[in-house]
């Protein structure tokens, strides 16, 4: 079904080659703003380019390999990592090489694009202009067009884009946005954007085997996600201001909507389409938008025989099906292949190894209701080209469905997905459990082992994506200790605190399963100038409230051990929320707490002096140290780990550092400006900034019983006298 339609929706550029040629090398004359008729632009000559009158969009030969080029429209200005953002290509899959190719727009006002050594154009536009008067030009929005005399604009690039939409470039039901093969690879790849034969705008995965559709759901109908089918006019675009309309009833804001950065829209190269904005002062993109939060919904990603895991730190992480091995080490989209042989075909010789949690989309011979497990194993024997079936129970229909398969694809394995995968294998391979390594990895067998629900009301309205997984493998700890120790950081409740909402064990893995933060770690945004001194200070103090009820307000004693700034995550409104007891110790006030630690824990650059030292006992300061550490890392923007030198070039701890400065600043407070971050800009309030360094700088003391506790903390940047 979605071959067909597939087929005759996608528009094509077609290269028509029966052009008339006319050689012309008249030098190029005018000003970089447009090129006259007759004139042509060289690979080869530094200054050919055409520039938009705004300055911010060049259009010219970019090089996207050895010798290889292709006519393309950029951002003038690179990106803060040096790299150019690409908005157009004409020859994406038919670069040209680097000596005597151009781009001529000839007498007839057809625009062509010959490679040096090729008799026919690689490219053209197929237009003509009888007035004799068109022009190639770029506006301010990034649109290269021909325009003649009477302002008829004869041809345009924002009819036919590549990967990306600019503000106002329509997709019509003309146009395919099609990705990039790779990050650094610019030819056509296998994710598309476009309007389907129904009017609705999807996306599809097509390699030269695979097609499928993976967004909107495919498993609703249109309506269902909340499409209209009688929008024939198939118009979708992004305006300036970020508010994006499309005929079939799709329409969103991106989340920085009103403001007028630069953006676009990119069918991305993973299959994701996101809408970025710039960030004019840093030169990097913005996510502001994105079609699909959980990747592993995205088609095709991992290639043939494999799984997809959602990961919070990589987005999404392959891995092969047990007894396969990778057929590409660089490109997962190859897949995997069976390590086996397929025993021959009918004589029973097979059997099938369970995954479970596993879901395989698409590609089945049947769809077989109310079945059992063994009727289900025998359809897939009786076929030959069978490799394994889907096989879940449904809840709201009461009876189990089976889905015999002749292709695994688009695997995806989620510990909250119910159904389960068979794989058919020769008898001669064991299906003991080793031969579930790669699965493993991924899919837990909570069916057995206890999966503790937290004592906490669980908010149903929480929609699935804001659920994330955080493995722990917890190696010299028993299992009732661990259950002991999980429910009571179930027990806590702080707003600074990430909350957990449950976990689920497994021989050595463990699942946490926390509430999601929207803004990622403080350590993602330490450098990032939208959090400003007020904000900064707010999360100073909110972790050390956090650290504090950890410490000394909850029933039990904990410690964290492991505080640095991946560990302190920031909602929506940057407020912090402590996360990660993956390191941490229970304890009971009264007992010897130097006991259990035989070896040092945490972050390097972040630890307390006394663990490296035996006798001196562990105690709620390390993580004082830690969090003083943060501090100064936050407020002066210094990596703790990295080299700070003093005076005399030594290199000296960040705290000895900060220190040093106020030492030399004799007793003012000039020292201030010298600490603070420059990145960050703005106000600050002097005795607030004071008191902070000051108590972060005592944190780090090497004496732990000098360094203040938790709640001194809290209570000391509650109260800063004004000065
Ligand atoms: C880009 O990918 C295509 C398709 O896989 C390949 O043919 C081409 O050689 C690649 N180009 C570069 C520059 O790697
Ligand atoms: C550039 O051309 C496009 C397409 O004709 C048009 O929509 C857009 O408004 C133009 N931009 C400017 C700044 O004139
Ligand atoms: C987008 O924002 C506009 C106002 O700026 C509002 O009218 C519209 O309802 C919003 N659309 C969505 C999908 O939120
Ligand atoms: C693996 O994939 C890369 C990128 O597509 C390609 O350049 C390379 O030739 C492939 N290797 C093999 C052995 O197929
Ligand atoms: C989980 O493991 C038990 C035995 O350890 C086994 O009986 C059960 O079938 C497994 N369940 C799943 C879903 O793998
Ligand atoms: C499922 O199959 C059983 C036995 O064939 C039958 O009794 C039952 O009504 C079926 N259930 C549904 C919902 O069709
Ligand atoms: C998964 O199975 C459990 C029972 O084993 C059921 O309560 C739960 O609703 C199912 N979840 C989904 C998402 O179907
Ligand atoms: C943090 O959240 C705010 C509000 O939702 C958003 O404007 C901002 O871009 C986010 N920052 C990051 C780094 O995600
Ligand atoms: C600085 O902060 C302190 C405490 O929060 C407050 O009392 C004082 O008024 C602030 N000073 C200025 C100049 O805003």
């Amino acid at each position: 079904m979605a071959l067909m339609f597939l087929f005759n929706a996608i528009g094509l550029i077609i290269f028509i080659t029966r052009t008339q040629f006319i050689s012309s090398s008249s030098p190029f004359s005018s000003p970089p703003y447009e090129l006259k008729l007759g004139s042509s632009l060289s690979v080869e000559k530094r200054g050919d380019f055409l520039i938009s009158p705004n300055g911010i969009f060049t259009a010219g030969f970019y090089n996207v390999g050895e010798n290889a080029y292709c006519f393309s429209v950029w951002l003038t200005k690179p990106m803060s990592d040096g790299s150019r953002t690409i908005v157009w290509m004409a020859n994406r899959d038919l670069p040209v090489n680097g000596k005597s190719s151009k781009l001529s727009l000839l007498k007839t006002g057809n625009l062509v694009l010959r490679d040096a050594y090729q008799r026919l154009p690689i490219w053209t536009t197929t237009t003509r202009d009888s007035t004799q008067t068109a022009v190639l030009k770029m506006n301010n929005s990034g649109n290269l067009f021909l325009q003649n005399k009477d302002g008829e604009i004869i041809w345009q690039s924002f009819d036919s884009p590549s990967d990306t939409l600019l503000p106002n470039q329509p997709l019509t039901k003309f146009a395919t946005l099609v990705s990039s093969r790779s990050q650094t690879n610019y030819s056509s790849g296998f994710y598309k954007l476009f309007f389907d034969n129904d009017n609705v705008l999807r996306l599809v995965y097509s390699d030269s085997k695979l097609i499928g559709i993976y967004w909107p759901n495919p498993e609703l109908r249109a309506w269902e996600n909340c499409r209209s089918t009688y929008g024939s006019r198939r118009i979708a675009t992004l305006d300036s201001s970020g508010h994006f309309t499309s005929t079939d009833n799709l329409f969103f804001n991106t989340s920085d909507a009103g403001d007028q950065p630069l953006r676009r829209l990119t069918m991305d190269y993973d299959g994701n389409v996101r809408v970025y904005s710039l960030d004019e002062s840093r030169r990097i993109w913005k996510v502001t938008w994105l079609a699909i939060s959980e990747t592993c919904k995205i088609h095709g990603s991992c290639g043939e025989n494999s799984m997809c895991l959602n990961d919070p730190s990589y987005g999404r992480k392959c891995s092969c099906l047990p007894n396969h091995k990778r057929i590409n080490y660089t490109d997962w989209s190859y897949g995997c292949e069976p390590e086996f042989k397929p025993s021959l075909c009918g004589n029973g010789e097979d059997h099938y190894l369970h995954l479970a949690h596993s879901d395989f989309w698409g590609y089945d011979f049947v769809y077989m209701p109310n079945t059992t497990l063994s009727a289900c194993k025998q359809e897939c024997s009786n076929r030959c080209t069978c490799k394994g079936f889907q096989f879940k129970y449904d809840w709201t229909k009461g009876f189990s469905i089976c889905y015999p398969k002749f292709q695994l694809v688009n695997g995806y394995g989620s510990s909250n997905f119910n159904g389960s995968m068979y794989l058919k294998v020769p008898k001669n391979i064991p299906l003991s459990s080793n031969n579930n390594k790669a699965i493993n990895d991924f899919s837990l067998n909570c069916s057995n082992k206890p999966t503790i629900q937290l004592d906490r009301p669980y908010d149903l309205k929480r929609p699935q994506e804001s659920i994330k997984f955080l493995m722990l493998i917890a190696k010299n700890q028993g299992e009732a200790e661990l259950q002991a120790e999980i429910s009571t950081l179930g027990t806590l409740n702080h707003m600074n605190l990430i909350e957990m909402w449950g976990y689920c064990a497994e021989s050595k893995h463990r699942f946490l399963v926390y509430e999601y933060m929207v803004n990622g770690s403080l350590a993602q945004n330490l450098h990032c100038s939208e959090l400003d001194w007020d904000k900064r200070y707010d999360i100073a103090l909110g972790t050390a409230k956090g650290l504090a009820y950890l410490h000394e307000e909850c029933l039990e004693w904990i410690l964290h051990c492991d505080i640095k700034p991946q560990n302190i995550l920031l909602d929506c409104d940057y407020k912090p929320k402590v996360a990660d007891f993956g390191l941490s110790r229970l304890f009971n006030r009264d007992e010897t707490r130097n006991l259990e630690f035989t070896k040092a824990r945490g972050t390097r650059g972040y630890m307390a002096p006394e663990w490296l030292f035996v006798n001196i006992p562990i105690t709620s300061k390390v993580d004082v140290f830690s969090y003083g550490v943060v501090m100064l890392e936050m407020i002066t923007g210094r990596s703790p780990t990295g080299a700070n030198q003093n005076e005399g070039l030594e290199v000296i701890s960040l705290h000895s550092w900060v220190a040093e400065k106020i030492l030399a600043a004799g007793g003012t407070n000039d020292w201030v400006q010298e600490v603070l971050y420059l990145k960050v800009d703005g106000n600050y309030n002097m005795s607030r900034m004071v008191t902070l360094i000051k108590v972060a700088l005592r944190c780090c003391e090497e004496d732990k019983d000098a360094r203040p506790t938790m709640k001194q903390v809290v209570d000391m940047l509650l109260h800063v006298e004004d000065a």
